[in-house]
């Protein structure tokens, strides 16, 4: 089988300098959707007819299994096709896709490709409460004889609700003659696809229909408002899915996956979060409400907590993370480990049971197993010009307000004296602090207010 998805319309109405399809949808583009239903079908050919937006459709899209043909002007759906012609296979049927209708899936192509086999035209049809703007199925008694569209229907024919979806499948060599015959000579001066319908029948050849599972599939993007309508049904799909697998969602309606998460047993999920990239979350975890969470693994049992960001990391089993807490890319956490309140942290390792509980930044940190992070620890790994490794051992104790400069390193149990400025490497089992000394001056007094001078 051939795929030809149509691409090269302006979508005007998106008033968006990006092109209609590269619109995201769950994060992809929406061509992106409809090139990953089509080879879910396993086609011998996949044509992507392009234009509006130029050869940033194909850089976006890539693909080495896809064939691109320009469509320079738009002069309709039928001339659109025209352009793919050379691209197809003629002893294979042809099944013509839209790139701005993203929610298709298989199981109706399949069906509506079984209805149509090697040797008919079959059209995926709709029935609709509001018709209107789309091509209507003209059937005499159950065979269908064409497709009007709206701006060429009188009344009678705008009264038909079973709708052209654009979705249909042909044979390819007589697709091509009907395609060679189009003419343009309607309501508005375009090469129409539907008129393919005419030509089979007068051709004798039978047009089978097929309805998708449900109507949602065929809906299309026009507008900013039908992009966040399909986004909410995507969405909605994607969770009644999460939630047959066992995952604990608060509210499916209120979670926002944009790429793949993958989620072990006994899983959590509070309002309000996003999965972007690909994200695993082990058995057993928990993420609170307002979480963003990208391409990254969280471990069996850890909990996230309410209102925090995590990106490229991975996160041991047990780990408590949050809440309020960054995540950085090169975030390793190991087992049981506790990241607090206000902790940024960024490449950096932290071994298992190891803890920085409030308000730190460690960066291009090496920190090993049962270390415990005073709070307001900060790293400064960043000269202006270089960066530079912290390396921490196991069981060390950093005490609250440090800075460790840079490249430094703090040897195995070594203990930090509250705000020190470590600039030398602290030896291992030994308090190391750099402090001025306290003192109190006995003759001083706080200064008090003079009393008013009277006017
Ligand atoms: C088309 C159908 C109509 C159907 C409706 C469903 C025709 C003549 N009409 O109408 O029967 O009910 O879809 O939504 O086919 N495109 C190109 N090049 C062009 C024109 C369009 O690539 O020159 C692409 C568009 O990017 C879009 C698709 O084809 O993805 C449909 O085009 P659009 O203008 O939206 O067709 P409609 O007028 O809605
Ligand atoms: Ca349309």
């Amino acid at each position: 089988m051939n795929v030809v998805i149509l691409a090269a319309g302006m979508g005007k109405r998106m008033r968006s300098d990006l092109p209609k399809v590269l619109h995201p949808l769950a994060g992809r583009p929406l061509l992106a959707h409809v090139v990953g239903t089509a080879r879910s079908l396993a086609p011998g050919r996949i044509v992507i007819v392009y234009g509006h937006g130029g050869e940033t459709v194909p850089r976006t899209i890539g693909g080495d299994d896809l064939r691109w043909a320009l469509q320079e002007p738009q002069l309709g759906t039928g001339h659109a096709v025209v352009q793919a012609l050379p691209h197809l296979d003629p002893a294979a049927p042809t099944l013509v896709l839209y790139g701005d209708v993203p929610l298709i899936t298989s199981e109706t192509l399949a069906r509506l490709l079984a209805v149509a086999g090697a040797d008919r035209l079959g059209l995926l049809t709709v029935e609709l409460a509001d018709p209107s703007g789309y091509g209507r199925i003209v059937r005499d008694g159950t065979r269908i004889v064409r497709v009007v569209e709206h701006k060429d229907a009188d009344d009678a024919t705008r009264a038909i609700r079973e709708v052209n979806t654009g979705i249909l499948v042909a044979p390819t060599a007589a697709l091509a003659r009907w395609l060679g015959a189009l003419s343009n000579d309607n309501a508005q001066k375009e090469y129409y696809l539907t008129d393919v319908v005419a030509a089979a029948v007068h051709d004798g050849m039978e047009v089978a229909s097929a309805q998708p599972a449900d109507a949602c599939e065929t809906l299309g993007v026009n507008s900013k408002a039908q992009l966040a309508a399909l986004e909410r049904i995507f969405q909605g799909r994607l969770a009644g899915q999460l939630m047959d697998q066992g995952v604990q969602l608060a509210d499916p309606s209120r979670l926002d996956v944009r790429g793949e998460l993958n989620c072990g047993r006994d899983v959590t999920i509070d309002v309000n979060c996003v999965f972007e990239g690909r994200v695993e979350l082990g058995d057993g975890a928990s993420i609170g409400a307002n979480c963003v969470i990208r391409d990254t693994r969280i471990g069996a049992g850890a909990q996230v907590l309410p209102f925090t960001l995590i990106e490229q990391s991975s996160i041991g089993a047990r780990a408590r993370i949050g809440p309020y807490a960054r995540l950085r890319p090169g975030t390793e956490l190991g087992e049981e480990t506790h990241v607090g309140n206000f902790v940024e942290m960024k490449n950096t390792q932290m071994a298992a049971k190891s803890k920085a509980n409030h308000l730190s930044y460690l960066g291009d940190t090496v920190v090993g197993e049962r270390v415990n992070i005073g709070a307001g620890t900060i790293t400064c790994n960043y000269d202006g010009a270089n960066k530079y490794r912290t390396v921490i051992e196991d069981d060390a104790f950093i005490g609250s307000d440090t800075q460790l400069v840079a490249p430094v390193r703090v040897g195995r149990g070594a203990t930090l004296g509250a705000g020190t400025t470590l600039t030398r490497d602290a030896p291992e089992h030994k308090l190391t602090m750099s402090r001025t000394q306290q003192t109190t001056v006995e003759s001083w007094e706080r200064p008090a207010k003079k009393p008013a001078r009277k006017p």
